[in-house]
């Protein structure tokens, strides 16, 4: 059964000793009551539409649909209408496998995404959030990923290779905000891989063909390497590596498109590592399920005697854990949104948010 549970009314197991209440509190003692608190996150950015419940330390349930194209590639607007269709039995698929749970707080993904689809999310996030009367939070899509890298691989402060369909940044913590070292000038890398693959002939998503194609070649090609300062750019690697497949074999084409996209991040990444000076290096985002790709960092960290991290698969793509953690870390440094706040911000940038919760 589901609960209600505002957050300013605590359990009584929470309750700190009597004569505590006039003395300043210990990091522990704030630390116990967060033990208690349960958070539903949601995210529906672009085509996973999915529910994680959270409490600080386990993942209590997760629900998730995804929107498949039939053909081509993402339609935002048919994306929005499959999470429209989805989102009260998803949602209600994860409260359901959250037992007896009490719901604290609401966690939805603000952006960065498709605007009709991060629409339909918060919509649904603010009438959950009225209707169990908890607090709303609007959460960074990709301060969750690095967020729930942070969590599930147990390190600190890492710098993070965040590469999906839509985005591609190293990023890390420095002076109170996640900053973008470097970033794509132009697509994702993963759109990058999907419009070539759907050249190719290949169904979306097109990663997973491009790199099991790849195992079959006998060459490199050499293709436009394009980093700039610390930011690269994917599209004039993409137009000149379809060109190619005229002359050259496809899983030649493929290997070659992976080997330089990667290199490039990979440079970026250790720079990010040099100019930080930090250890860990983690991976995340759906094109992180790359095997070549984990396999040039690990290399690199190794080099510079840094420690690289992949979470669990279902911790890498998109997934409403993600957003229900960093939702759960937010409501407890007291970040929380009014309804006639909570609009969406489709261009939302990780270094425009005040990490409150460092
Ligand atoms: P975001 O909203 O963060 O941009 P997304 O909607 O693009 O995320 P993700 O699951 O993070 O979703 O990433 C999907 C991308 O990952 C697709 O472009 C897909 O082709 C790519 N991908 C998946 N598996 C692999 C793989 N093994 N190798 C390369 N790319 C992959
Ligand atoms: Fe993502």
């Amino acid at each position: 059964m589901i609960g209600i549970r505002p957050l300013n009314r605590r359990k009584p197991q929470a309750q700190a000793p009597e004569r505590s209440r006039h003395l300043y509190l210990p990091p522990a003692y704030h630390k116990t009551e967060a033990m208690h608190r349960t958070i539903l996150g949601i995210e529906g950015t672009a085509w996973n539409l999915s529910a994680g419940i959270v409490t600080e330390e386990d993942v209590l349930a997760e629900a998730t649909a995804t929107y498949q194209p039939e053909t081509g590639g993402i339609h935002p607007r048919e994306a929005a209408q499959h999470h429209a269709a989805n989102i009260a039995s998803v949602i209600r698929k994860a409260i359901g496998s959250a037992g007896d749970a009490q719901i604290d707080g609401i966690a939805f993904s603000q952006g960065p995404g498709m605007g009709p689809c991060l629409r339909t999310v918060a919509t649904a996030a603010r009438a959950l959030a009225l209707s169990l009367d908890v607090p709303l939070v609007g959460v960074n899509h990709c301060i969750a990923h690095l967020e729930v890298g942070r969590w599930q691989c147990g390190i600190d402060d890492p710098v993070m290779l965040y590469v999906s369909g839509a985005n591609s940044q190293v990023l890390a913590y420095r002076g109170g905000r996640y900053r973008i070292f470097g970033e794509t000038l132009d697509i994702g890398i993963g759109n990058a891989f999907d419009k070539f693959a759907r050249h190719a002939g290949f169904s979306h998503p097109g990663g997973p063909k491009i790199e099991s194609e790849a195992f079959a070649a006998k060459e490199y090609i050499p293709l436009p390497y394009v980093v700039k300062g610390m930011d690269f750019s994917f599209s004039g690697l993409t137009t000149a590596a379809k060109e190619a497949l005229k002359n050259h074999p496809l899983a030649d084409v493929c290997f070659s498109l992976q080997e330089t996209a990667f290199a490039m991040l990979v440079e970026v990444t250790e720079r990010a590592v040099a100019h930080t000076g930090k250890n860990d290096v983690l991976l995340a985002g759906g094109v992180g399920a790359n095997m070549r790709l984990r396999g040039m960092l690990e290399i690199m960290c190794e080099e510079r005697g840094a420690r690289f991290h992949v979470p669990e698969k279902r911790f890498m793509g998109d997934n409403g854990v993600m957003i229900a953690y960093t939702g759960l870390l937010m409501l407890e440094s007291g970040e929380s949104l009014q309804i006639e706040d909570s609009m969406v911000i489709p261009n939302f940038r990780p270094d425009h948010v005040d990490v409150t919760w460092r």
